[in-house]
């Protein structure tokens, strides 16, 4: 038995997290939770959204699966999921990027994946009011996190038989920042010649990626632009309900979807738990209970390619709880 923390966030986390621990128990995953509360539920009881238990729990169990935690806009609490990925220092952010059978999308070959920095640029949180009619906002980029992350991304590529590994800025505008980090992965890449290595401007990425997405492998990007086209990327295989994640840091793990607490169909028995189902999958194998991610991975695919219970964002009329059975059946 694995302790594993669980998170089950608030928004639809609570019930894609029951989904997923249902399908998890079922399949004979070998997890003892250790169920840690997060987020706005919390803040009254414990005048904090990330209290230092959760911080502690993930310390000492080095893995957790987190669903999505509301951030609120523009005032309150800073988010939960950077002060936890800063307080871990989980520096990269894995977000695999492929078509799955079975959901219709405009193209066929996506297989791509994202290598987000997670610890630095404007998440750095460094903000301040000039004068009533001007804000700031510091964007930081490091040698140290910029080398780190770029040479995640090469071991990566070559751990997982990828090519290519693309650099992302926007080094011709933000020439010292964006340049540093341009540098660092210029660097790295000697080290890893049999990896072809590319730069690429964000803005000229975005448009060749809805134009022929097919044509990139491992893409490796600065936080903000890691962030956003995270999920250009998720729309292009079928949306952010099938979009999968992992926070990596030298001492814990954290597999989280790429989507948020999707406010507007909260309790509503509508969302995807697919995305963290997904997230979850990749952490049995971290933990190496392949066999299990492998058993529900099939489960997994051959509900949606079979296409008889699918929730309403791929385009069914099923419930969580009957795509959640519908999968549990399959295993
Ligand atoms: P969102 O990802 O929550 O939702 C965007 C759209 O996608 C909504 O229409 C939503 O219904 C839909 N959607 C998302 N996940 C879905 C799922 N599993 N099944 C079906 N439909 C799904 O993004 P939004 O609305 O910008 O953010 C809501 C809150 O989530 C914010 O407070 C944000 O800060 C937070 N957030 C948290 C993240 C995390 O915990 N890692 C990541 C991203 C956002």
């Amino acid at each position: 038995m694995q302790t594993v923390t669980l998170i089950p966030g608030d928004g639809i986390g609570p019930e894609i997290t029951e989904s997923v621990v249902k399908i998890l128990q079922s399949a004979g995953a070998e997890i003892t939770w250790d169920i840690q509360s997060a987020g706005a539920d919390v803040i009254e009881k414990e005048g904090t959204p990330l209290p230092d238990r959760v911080i502690e729990s993930i310390k000492k169990n080095k893995v957790a699966l987190k669903a999505p935690v509301t951030t609120p806009i523009g005032k309150g609490f800073r988010s939960v999921n950077v002060q936890l990925r800063k307080a871990l220092d989980l520096y990269a952010n894995l977000r695999p990027c492929k078509n799955i059978d079975g959901i219709k999308t405009r193209f066929d070959n996506v297989d791509l994946v994202i290598v987000r920095e997670n610890t630095e640029d404007l998440y750095a949180g460094i903000e301040r009011q000039v004068d009533e009619d001007t804000a700031e906002s510091i964007k930081i980029i490091t040698r140290k996190a910029s080398l780190r992350i770029a040479e995640f991304a090469f071991d990566y590529a070559v751990k997982n038989n990828r090519k290519q590994v693309t650099a992302v800025s926007k080094a011709n505008i933000c020439k010292l920042s964006d340049g540093l980090f341009l540098n660092c992965a210029r660097e790295i890449s000697q080290k890893y010649p049999q990896i072809e290595y590319k730069e690429i401007l964000v803005d000229n990425l975005c448009m060749q990626l809805v134009q022929n997405p097919e044509k990139f492998d491992v893409l490796v990007l600065p936080n903000l632009y890691g962030d956003i086209v995270s999920d250009l990327c998720a729309g292009l295989v079928g949306g952010l309900g099938i979009a999968q994640g992992a926070n990596i840091g030298l001492n814990a793990a954290v597999f989280e979807p790429v989507h948020g607490s999707a406010p507007d169909i909260k309790g509503q028995n509508k969302a995807n738990p697919t995305a963290l189902l997904l997230s979850a999958i990749e952490m049995l194998k971290h933990i190496n209970q392949n066999n299990t991610a492998e058993k529900i991975k099939k489960a997994l695919y051959k509900t949606i390619k079979e296409g008889n219970f699918l929730t309403a964002d791929l385009g069914g009329n099923s419930s969580t709880k009957e795509y959640t059975n519908a999968i549990i059946n399959n295993l």
